[in-house]
């Protein structure tokens, strides 16, 4: 399949080397040059492990090439992964500004029915709305499918994450998107979910803050632990055992940080 991704950061650049990897054809697009000469070159502006040699794979396979073109990245590719950064406002709410462009980009540039896949998170509701921005902007009047596919790779085991991962979510209200989508991951063997945009967009957000909560707890039992003199790692241990909690995201020690989980917990906030 013809794919590109608009955001060449973290996460659209480990899935673009992932999807080319399994045998697509991938475009990357950046508005940031630097950032795309580096990849041309085959060089990670970030450290990742492994995922460096299978960049310069894919680019001697001439399966992955990048570029900052908008115009003719767009109208030659079939599916239209969004993976721009949503940062916080000063107020905690989402700054959608750069998603927005893209959608008004994609809207003015497409020539065909694509599907646009939004790989970023997003508050509830805005899949509906990039679809609004998409048709919007466009000239005539071509249908568009959109989907809403969140992301859950961590930095530090993004390469495995991508490859492995728990579950793939793809939420629409298109069949078309949710068929082509699932046509993507074909040769993953984890569970598919098919829901709609809404419940994507919150899988993504209840998964970050539930996560989230589990740090915070044993944080706070941490205090109580001090104060009554009892190890809390002990306490992990005897709690993480158990099938239903897990020891994942339950070890004491500083509040939870990231690029991700404060800024999705303020959101959902
Ligand atoms: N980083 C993670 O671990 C992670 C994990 C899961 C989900 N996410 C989500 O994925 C999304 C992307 O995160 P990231 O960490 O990859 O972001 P990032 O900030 O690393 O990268 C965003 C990229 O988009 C580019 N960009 C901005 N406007 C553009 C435009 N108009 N056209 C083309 N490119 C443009 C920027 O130059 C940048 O390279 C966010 O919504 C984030 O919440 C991130």
């Amino acid at each position: 399949m013809k794919i590109l991704f608009i955001g060449m950061g973290y996460v659209g650049t480990t899935m673009g080397v992932v999807l080319a990897n399994a045998g697509h054809e991938v475009t990357g697009l950046d508005i940031d040059k630097e950032k795309i000469a580096s990849l041309k070159k085959g060089e990670l502006y970030f450290h990742e492990p492994n995922l460096q040699e299978m960049l310069m794979n894919q680019l001697q396979n001439q399966r992955i090439r990048f570029t900052s073109d908008p115009k003719e990245a767009i109208a030659t590719n079939d599916i239209l992964f969004i993976t721009v950064g949503t940062p916080s406002l000063t107020n905690g709410n989402t700054d959608l500004s750069y998603v927005k462009k893209v959608a008004q980009m994609i809207g003015q540039f497409r020539t065909s029915e694509q599907t646009v896949v939004v790989k970023s998170t997003v508050p509830i509701g805005t899949t509906e709305k990039i679809e609004q921005w998409i048709t919007q902007e466009s000239h005539e009047c071509l249908p568009v499918n959109v989907a809403m596919n969140p992301e859950f790779l961590r930095e530090g085991s993004a390469l495995h994450d991508a490859l492995y991962p728990d579950r793939i979510v793809i939420g629409s209200n298109n069949t078309e998107a949710l068929e082509t989508v699932e046509k993507v991951y074909q040769s993953w063997t984890c569970p598919i979910l098919q829901t709609t945009p809404r419940a994507a967009e919150m899988i993504k957000y209840a998964s970050n803050a539930f996560l989230a909560t589990k740090i915070s707890f044993i944080n706070e039992l941490a205090k109580l632990c001090d104060t009554l003199g009892v190890n809390v790692h002990d306490v992990s241990e005897g709690m993480g055992l158990d099938n239903r909690i897990g020891s994942a995201f339950l070890q004491a020690g500083l509040g939870y940080g990231g690029s991700c989980f404060p800024k999705d917990v303020k959101e959902l906030l």
